[in-house]
């Protein structure tokens, strides 16, 4: 059987998309790039704002013609299944089977009944040892950096955030198990490692998450090491003097703030107020000035007034971050925020984005002119030039590289080059090797 699996979200989707490649393929299944080639399709969904949502449904229609027309198995896998389950039945009735996040390792058994004859076949058991998944059957996209999940789940409950109810609550995997993982990639040829969590940071699978980055920082051969995502306040004093001094541990930290307004975060049940975020901030001492920050922000969270947002553009520019992500309130079933009264005209909260946007660009884009005329080292991620003729690389920073390079010449794919920067626009750093 060809299966095609397409997956959304964040890289801890992402990488679950991985392990059922790897549980479909470990079967005698083939992975084909399209759906059209595909005999089955599965979707691996995410549901963090309604905006991916819409976009499995759409794609859901398009699976509907399809499945008119030839015999097609259609499964849904993720956030959205994990969140929704049998309801998704009634709602696209050609759906033949649903997955929870936490019983990836079920896959194999529901496709066979699916080709048994079974209609309609679901499982979204909370395993307790679904983060015990066996590294070796896990099938890897090809990439020069390797993802490793450290912690799944969430303990904290942020009013307008899904997760929870998605991801379930914290299970951490032991380090020997991280470990293992890691000198299995290093030994084929893999010289990053991206530690993967709802909140890393929390990890508690036998030692400190301090403790686990040194003990991965000394696998041999491995180079960079980074991890995503943490929760500001469980970033300790350890974890960033080890950010400051591990030579292997890049130096980059996305510590998502949400909003500039005590107001706002109280509601978000965020846990601290920006004085607070900017403490823990301030442990990374002055090395700050050499790594990259970047965040998250929600606007037009119920309730955010003119202040509160002038709140939020003033921290930015305070701590003037070299990147941010920022998204519009999107309301979450089930969600405590549901309950908090909305009534800001959405044209005001587009404005409010578009201004904060913009004001990130002018920062990302000052924060980029930094590295004008450096030579830096830069991690290949591509196997030729792209189409626009230069090759795509990043930093340690996660700057993205456009690298031109002469004719006829050839980088070596997921290898560190030293690279000098010629070029700083918002959006990436055009740079020649050096
Ligand atoms: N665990 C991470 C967040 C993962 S979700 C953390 O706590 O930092 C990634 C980002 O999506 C969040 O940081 C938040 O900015 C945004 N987000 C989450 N729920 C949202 C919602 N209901 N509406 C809009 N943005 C949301
Ligand atoms: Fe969601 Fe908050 Fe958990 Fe992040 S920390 S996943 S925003 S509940
Ligand atoms: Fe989306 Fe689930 Fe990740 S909701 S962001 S795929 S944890």
């Amino acid at each position: 059987m060809r299966f095609h699996i397409q997956t959304w979200g964040c890289q801890m989707n992402d990488h679950d998309g991985e392990k059922l490649s790897g549980l479909l393929s470990a079967e005698g299944f083939e992975a084909v790039d399209s759906v059209e080639e595909a005999e089955l399709v599965l979707l691996n969904t995410c549901s963090i704002r309604e905006k991916a949502v819409h976009k499995v449904y759409s794609e859901l229609g398009r699976l509907r013609e399809e499945k008119l027309r030839r015999p097609l198995v259609v499964g849904v896998t993720g956030c959205l299944a994990q969140q929704e389950q049998a309801a998704l039945f009634k709602r696209a009735p050609h759906i033949d089977l649903v997955l929870g996040t936490m019983a990836l390792r079920q896959l194999p058994r529901l496709v066979a009944e699916v080709q048994a004859g079974r209609a309609r076949v679901m499982d979204t058991t909370e395993y307790p040892d679904n983060h015990l998944f066996p590294p070796a059957v896990t099938r890897r996209r090809d990439t020069a950096k390797a993802l490793v999940t450290i912690t799944e789940g969430c303990n904290h409950a942020c009013t307008y955030c899904i997760v929870p109810t998605t991801r379930g609550t914290e299970r951490h995997r032991p380090y020997g198990d991280v470990l293992a993982e890691v000198r299995g990639l290093v030994a084929r040829g893999y010289r990053e490692v991206e530690l993967l969590g709802q909140n890393v940071n929390s990890y508690a699978g036998g030692c400190t998450f301090a403790d686990l980055l040194e003990r991965v920082s000394e696998v041999e051969g491995l180079e960079w090491l980074r991890f995503t995502t943490s929760h500001p306040m469980n970033f300790t004093r350890e974890l960033a003097r080890v950010l400051v001094t591990n030579p292997k541990v890049v130096p980059f930290l996305h510590l998502p703030l949400q909003s500039g307004s005590d107001r706002v975060l109280k509601r978000m049940l965020r846990e601290y107020t920006v004085a607070e975020y900017l403490e823990r901030l301030g442990y990374l001492g002055e090395a700050r000035t050499r790594m990259t920050l970047s965040t998250d922000f929600i606007v037009g969270f119920p309730g955010e007034t003119d202040e509160d947002f002038a709140d939020t553009l003033r921290v930015l520019e305070d701590v003037a971050f070299d990147g941010s992500f920022s998204f519009i309130y999107s309301p979450r079933p089930g969600t405590p925020a549901l309950r908090l009264r909305d009534d800001l005209p959405m044209g005001v909260k587009s404005e409010r984005l578009r201004q904060l946007q913009l004001r990130q660009a002018e920062l990302t884009q000052a924060s980029n002119t930094r590295f004008l005329g450096r030579v830096i080292p830069v991690r290949i991620e591509t196997h030729g030039p792209t189409e626009h003729g230069w090759w795509l690389a990043r930093s340690a920073e996660w700057k993205t590289i456009h690298l031109s390079v002469g004719p006829g010449r050839d980088l070596p794919f997921g290898e560190l080059v030293p690279a000098r920067i010629t070029l700083a626009s918002p959006h990436f750093l055009g740079a020649e090797p050096a």
